[in-house]
């Protein structure tokens, strides 16, 4: 099996091996739309594709979240990796608040709502993360959280990465985060960019440096040692 994209360690959510994929007892056959990256233009045996989303968790007026996610981007997309990186910035997608009465762990990836459908089909088909994070009343921010929550098996398995900024670099947000995505099964990697205000904005502009990229390429070399891993392993 050449699964990468997976439930719960043990199997495949890629269209391809649709007929033979089940995870604990729950048939994963039908839930994903989207084939996973590693098999996008990939013959069998070559390192895999990963595509992975740099994702923007704050929505305010005025929000530094998209200026980082964006210079993020730019600078995973110029490492020429192979890896396919996208932005799904977190306002820009159609969500509810968390309201459905099945717990996504029950709902299993099939949800009433029409909105979280289409949101799990959007998760299901990154392989990894980066999570751009300020922090809030030090924790998570509170839309970014109940983006997370509406899904699941979607996180499942899939390695996560931290970059956070604030007056202490959004640590205490990521110590939230590490416990959060540790809850639906995620892998939370060790390298974390914390970007503090007063080493990587100036005048609370964002202006990242040196220690800005190599904070960012740690946590990135990272990523994709880690899903590399996860593949050959699964
Ligand atoms: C509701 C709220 C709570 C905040 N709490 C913290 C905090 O606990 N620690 C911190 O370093 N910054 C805190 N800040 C300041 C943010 O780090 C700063 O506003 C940052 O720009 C937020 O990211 P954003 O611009 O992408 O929304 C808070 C900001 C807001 C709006």
């Amino acid at each position: 099996m050449p699964p990468f994209n997976r439930v719960s360690g043990h199997t495949a959510t890629c269209v391809r091996d649709r007929d033979t994929i089940t995870a604990q007892n729950v048939d994963v056959s039908t839930r994903f739309g989207l084939m996973c990256a590693c098999h996008q233009g990939s013959n069998e045996g070559d390192t895999p594709v990963m595509k992975i989303a740099v994702f923007v968790g704050s929505i305010r007026n005025g929000r530094h979240g998209r200026t980082v996610g964006q210079w993020a981007l730019d600078q995973l997309q110029a490492r020429g990796d192979g890896n396919t990186y996208e932005l799904i910035d977190l306002i820009e997608q159609d969500l509810d608040q968390l309201t459905a009465a099945v717990p996504p762990i029950m709902a299993a990836g099939t949800y009433d709502e029409v909105k979280t459908t289409a949101w799990s089909g959007t998760i299901s088909s990154y392989d990894g993360f980066i999570f751009v994070t300020p922090e809030y009343n030090a924790s998570v921010p509170g839309t970014m959280k109940n983006a997370f929550d509406l899904l699941k098996v979607e996180w499942e398995g899939k390695p996560v990465g931290f970059l956070s900024y604030g007056g202490g670099g959004g640590v205490r947000a990521v110590n939230h985060w590490r416990d959060i995505v540790a809850n639906v099964g995620m892998l939370p990697l060790e390298a974390q960019a914390a970007l503090a205000f007063d080493d990587h904005f100036v005048d609370f502009q964002f202006a990242p440096n040196e220690q800005t990229v190599e904070l960012l390429e740690a946590v990135a070399a990272e990523l994709v040692q880690v899903g590399e891993k996860a593949t050959v392993n699964a």
